[in-house]
């Protein structure tokens, strides 16, 4: 809670976008994953789709696959389909129902595969003792969930992963938005039917719950625009008017057009997300696109 009140009286007010995801948030996610403008799911499936039977050829017989955060497992079975003699898939997610619906699905697609569901929160150090008599250790982490992290932060998680979790060869198969046309950035950050707008007006209700709160979503507005300067895309609840919250037993002012900072979303150049990844231990191996070059999937080794 100290972490959402010191957001609330910063002179930019912000929260954590970790508060999207109640179980509505989630629903709401995952609807976003399938509307016509949010090409970042499309686009990384069919990369993984495209070119799944060459990534596995560098992930390899024998090892260790560890997916950080399972939304679906559709983007896993693209390359468990090349993959006859994994060593271990280990699908890691802090939500006990994703990772129980996502083990079930693979158990059913895949009866030989060795799987190992971790249920944890993964920015923090995984327990992945006996995972050891593995060929190699890699990383799968699609999505461009990595983007949701300022660079600095990016980098510096990066770096607790190649030290904590991987050796000298192991790898990192990485998903991340590309940087491209404004325009088709801002429509799929809010979208024509809502829902991303539902999404992040959402947030506010799951504060109120969490941290008896008074927030009414319908005093603020869902804005979405692309910070050029920073690469990102940003998500804002504007206030429609001057207005008091209480949360937390605390009380926070707003003026009438005051945004609250919910979501950053950094799109890469390829030469800056290779400068974070290397600055982290890394070095690149491969990198596959689509053909609009809208999303990247590098794959790179630890070094
Ligand atoms: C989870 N994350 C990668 C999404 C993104 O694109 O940054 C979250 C999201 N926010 C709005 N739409 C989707």
């Amino acid at each position: 809670m100290a972490e959402v009140l010191d957001g609330l009286s910063q002179q930019q007010k912000s929260v954590s976008p970790k508060f999207f995801y109640d179980e509505r948030g989630s629903r709401l996610f995952d609807e976003i994953t399938r509307l016509p403008e949010y090409y970042v799911t499309s686009t990384e499936l069919e990369i993984l789709r495209e070119h799944g039977a060459e990534m596995a050829s560098y992930i390899g017989e024998g090892a260790a696959l560890i997916e950080l955060g399972i939304g679906s497992p559709e983007k896993a079975r693209r390359l468990l389909d090349h993959l006859p003699d994994l060593g271990w898939y280990v699908p890691v997610d802090i939500s006990e129902s994703a990772l129980d619906r996502a083990t079930r699905e693979l158990r059913a697609a895949y009866p030989e595969l060795e799987i190992r569901p971790i249920c944890t929160d993964f920015t923090r150090p995984l327990a992945l003792a006996g995972l050891d008599d593995v060929s190699k250790r890699v990383l799968f982490y699609p999505g461009s969930t990595i983007g949701n992290l300022d660079p600095e932060a990016a980098s510096a998680f990066l770096a607790r992963l190649r030290h904590t979790h991987l050796q000298p060869g192991d790898g990192l198969l990485l998903g991340g938005d590309l940087q491209k046309d404004i325009a088709v950035v801002e429509a799929a950050y809010d979208d024509a039917a809502g829902v991303t707008a539902a999404f992040n007006k959402n947030l506010l209700l799951h504060l109120n719950r969490r941290f008896e709160g008074d927030f009414d979503p319908g005093r603020f507005d869902h804005v979405a625009f692309y910070n050029a300067e920073l690469g990102r895309i940003e998500m804002h609840l504007r206030s429609r008017q001057d207005q008091v919250v209480t949360l937390g037993g605390r009380s926070f002012h707003f003026l009438e057009g005051e945004t609250l900072h919910t979501e950053s979303s950094y799109k890469y150049t390829t030469k800056r997300m290779q400068t974070l990844a290397g600055g982290a231990g890394y070095c690149q191996e491969r990198f596959w696109t689509d053909r609009r070059r809208y999303f990247g999937v590098w794959y790179f080794s630890a070094c």
